[in-house]
């Protein structure tokens, strides 16, 4: 069975596309996540469904894959490569990965393995239509979830000069937040900010050239933080992490890549408090990639992999504990 929730469709099995895309820290992810045959999994935040792929090959025939994401075309790009996928049901569902304990009860499906891979992803960042990249020029957008928000652009119209300056402080760890919000106030007075262009130069007028970092782009952070306060994307996820982890099987596993330390702070403070309700942590140090990924894959460089296991409330671990719901 193969459903995609928001518009329920019926797709054909057919072969599974081949994809350039790698997702990050795969191996690491399989190990910590352990999917077993016939085991229910989801991804969170299936993208472009790589790490998914691989979750299917090991939940197999008789396992069953729920795969989230709030971006329309991520999850049309994931329903395309998961078609073929050897599952007994795939299940994707246009959402915020916030509400997986909602749609899971909806579905009637307990998880046996979860994994948020945070943020967002290279296609989301390469179509300049989206206002995520500041290497070329579009609309200053940067929502995923078109369906509602304002976009960054209305954002910083609106806001006032301290709160852009907390924004960029707290989700871009940016230096020069207090000058960029001068720059974006007073350059807003002449004419609206419209462009990612019009963000670069606003970021380019406020760090000096001397003060500029050589190994990444001087508007990196800002297009982070301002992604980030667009999307909302670390309102409650201590929360929404510890209330992610509830819905595991005993005995199953939530494995959580994050890519600033913001994200990965309330990963970290989630975790600590599910260690003291039933959950034991498995990364008591945050994992990070291998050097020859970050190599081969430069984008995997801040990626912090932490894992937590539901303890097992029977002595049979969770297949039994699923065959008695
Ligand atoms: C880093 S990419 C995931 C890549 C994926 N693991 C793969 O292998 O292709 C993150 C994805 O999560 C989605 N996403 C980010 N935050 C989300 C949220 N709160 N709810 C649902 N999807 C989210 C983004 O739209 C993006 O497609």
């Amino acid at each position: 069975m193969i459903a995609v929730f928001g518009s329920l469709l019926s797709v054909p099995r057919e072969t599974a596309k081949p994809g350039a895309h790698e997702p990050v820290m795969l191996t690491e992810v399989l190990e910590y996540l352990d999917p077993q045959p016939g085991d229910t999994v989801v991804d969170g935040t299936i993208g472009l469904a790589g790490h998914a792929t691989a979750l299917a090959e090991r939940v197999g025939s008789k396992g069953t894959l729920v795969g989230f994401d709030w971006d329309a075309a991520m999850l049309e790009r994931a329903r395309e490569r998961m078609v073929g996928a050897p599952l007994n049901a795939l299940h994707l569902v246009r959402d915020d990965y916030r509400s997986i304990p909602a749609r899971l009860a909806e579905l009637g499906l307990a998880a046996d393995g979860i994994l948020l891979d945070l943020g967002l992803n290279s296609a989301q960042i390469d179509d300049p239509g989206r206002g995520l990249s500041f290497l070329q020029d579009g609309p200053l957008d940067m929502r995923m979830n078109r369906d509602d928000r304002e976009p960054a652009a209305a954002l910083l119209n609106r806001l006032t000069a301290a709160q852009i300056e907390d924004a960029l402080r707290e989700y871009g760890d940016e230096r020069w937040a207090r000058a960029i919000a001068k720059q974006i106030v007073e350059r807003r007075r002449s004419a609206p900010l419209r462009t990612t262009n019009d963000l670069v130069e606003c970021v380019l007028a406020a760090i000096p050239p001397r003060a500029r970092e050589k190994r990444i782009h001087p508007a990196t952070r800002t297009f982070q933080a301002i992604r980030i306060l667009t999307n909302r994307e670390l309102e409650d996820l201590e929360g929404a992490i510890t209330a992610i982890a509830e819905t595991l099987t005993p005995g199953g596993r939530l494995v959580v890549l994050a890519y600033h330390s913001g994200e990965d702070r309330e990963v970290k403070h989630a975790f600590k408090a599910l260690s003291e309700h039933g959950f034991q942590v498995l990364t008591p140090k945050p994992v990070g990639p291998t050097p020859e990924e970050i190599f081969t894959n430069p984008r995997s460089r801040s990626a912090k992999l932490r894992a937590i296991r539901r303890e097992t409330t029977t002595p049979e671990g969770r297949s039994s504990w699923r065959q008695s719901q």
